[in-house]
């Protein structure tokens, strides 16, 4: 089958199996070119298939050595329909680990489950006994609560009054404005149920429970902050209550582990383009802004980068990792810089439709956006015909 992007409203439908595979490959490289990484040497990942958790696997396994298990949700090819890309990103890690003689497990099911909680917990069991790092980086737009059956949804809204947001589309690159109404109590709460941290909090009570987790053992889960521009829609809306609930269930768990000399952590990660983050309201043009200028700084990163900063320079260096007032990994301390902060102000307020493709790197949104599905790569022939099963 000949596979080419099919997006809408900056989803994109599709995935090609060879882009995906050659995204693994060069983070993987990545990680080889940069040396050894100091971490733990029995990861759980939760949420690997994609973004954050894919690299930060990959930083384990590559760069550590470890022995890892990716916990996702992905669905296989079906007929002439392709599998999703954390599927073809999964089947590339496991290819590149097997290769390397890197012991790993993918399980593909609800995280939120308790079935998958059990059976990530028997194959610890059988395959490295207990686990020392856990990393918990799920993003998800529902979660199924596992005792009552209950559905949950999470909603992108502004909490208090209606928002009007300039977004961007991540395939045209054209800017269009749209009023993201107020969210009610009962969307509030059940955001804080989706993206919350009541499931890390059940995954590590489970472990513990099930005696897979180490003595010593580390978790840590992925938040962000981002500029007080998008404040409205992130850290003052729906998801920033989750992300305050997660940040605080950290500060419980962490009470709980260091009793067995262990910790959780939250690290504030740096915004970049993810399947998560293309369909928040306004992200996306803020993330053209700060592209260009820390690139133009020297200062951009991706997922991959991120996270090996976050294991070599913050988590595993044998000291406490330091932390803001509210007791935070700030490994967006790059992006909330003061001079990269000014500038996207000031180009802030410039945006039209005509100024965005001079102030903001359109074409670098739409590259990221485009690999992360295993597009957009020009070592891949897209006019060839793949199998979409593999
Ligand atoms: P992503 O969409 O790239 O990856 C999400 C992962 O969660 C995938 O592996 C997916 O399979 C898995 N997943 C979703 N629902 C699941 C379920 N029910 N069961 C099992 N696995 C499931 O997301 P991204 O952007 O990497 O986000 C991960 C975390 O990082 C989130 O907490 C997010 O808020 C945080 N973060 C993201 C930033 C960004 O700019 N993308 C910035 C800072 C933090």
């Amino acid at each position: 089958m000949i596979i080419q992007p099919m997006i809408r409203n900056n989803i994109c439908m599709n995935a090609h199996p060879g882009g995906c595979a050659l995204n693994v490959q060069q983070q993987i490289a990545h990680v080889r070119q940069a040396g050894p990484v100091t971490a733990p040497k029995r990861v759980l990942v939760i949420g690997a298939s994609a973004g954050y958790g894919l690299s930060s696997r990959i930083a384990a396994a590559f760069g550590a050595g470890a022995r890892t298990i990716g916990v996702s949700f992905e669905t296989p090819a079906k007929g002439s329909r392709t599998a999703s890309a954390g599927w073809y990103l999964d089947q590339a890690f496991q290819k590149e680990a097997g290769a390397a003689g890197l012991q790993h497990k993918s399980i593909i099911g609800d995280a939120f489950s308790h079935q998958v909680k059990e059976e990530t917990i028997r194959e610890i069991r059988s395959m490295m006994e207990q686990v020392d790092f856990v990393v918990y980086s799920l993003a998800s737009g529902v979660r199924i609560d596992p005792d009552t059956g209950e559905m949950y949804r999470s909603t992108l809204k502004p909490i208090g009054r209606d928002y009007r947001a300039l977004s961007l589309d991540s395939r045209t690159g054209e800017v269009a404005e749209a009023t993201v109404p107020a969210a009610t109590e009962e969307e509030i709460a059940q955001t804080v149920k989706v993206m919350g941290g009541e499931d890390w909090e059940l995954w590590i009570k489970a472990l513990q429970a099930g005696g897979v987790l180490a003595p010593g053992a580390v978790t840590v889960a992925y938040s962000y902050i981002g500029p007080k521009l998008t404040f409205p829609l992130y850290r003052d809306g729906t998801i920033g209550r989750a992300k305050d609930h997660l940040e605080e269930t950290a500060r419980s768990l962490d009470t709980v582990l260091r009793e067995s000399g262990g910790r959780a952590w939250v690290s504030v990660n740096k915004a970049l383009v993810t399947r998560a983050s293309s369909v928040i309201p306004a992200v996306p043009l803020y993330l053209a802004l700060l592209y260009r200028i820390m690139k133009e700084k020297g200062l951009h990163e991706g997922t991959i980068e991120q996270c090996l900063r976050l294991f070599s320079e913050k988590l595993f260096t044998g000291e406490e990792p330091p932390v803001d007032s509210l007791g935070r990994i700030r490994i967006d301390d790059w992006e909330m810089r003061q001079d990269v902060q000014d500038e996207v102000e000031r180009d802030w307020e410039k945006i039209t439709v005509e100024t965005l493709p001079l102030l903001g790197d359109v074409e670098g949104i739409k590259e990221d956006f485009l690999k992360i599905h295993g597009f957009g790569f020009p070592e891949i022939d897209y006019s060839a015909d793949v199998e979409v099963s593999s």
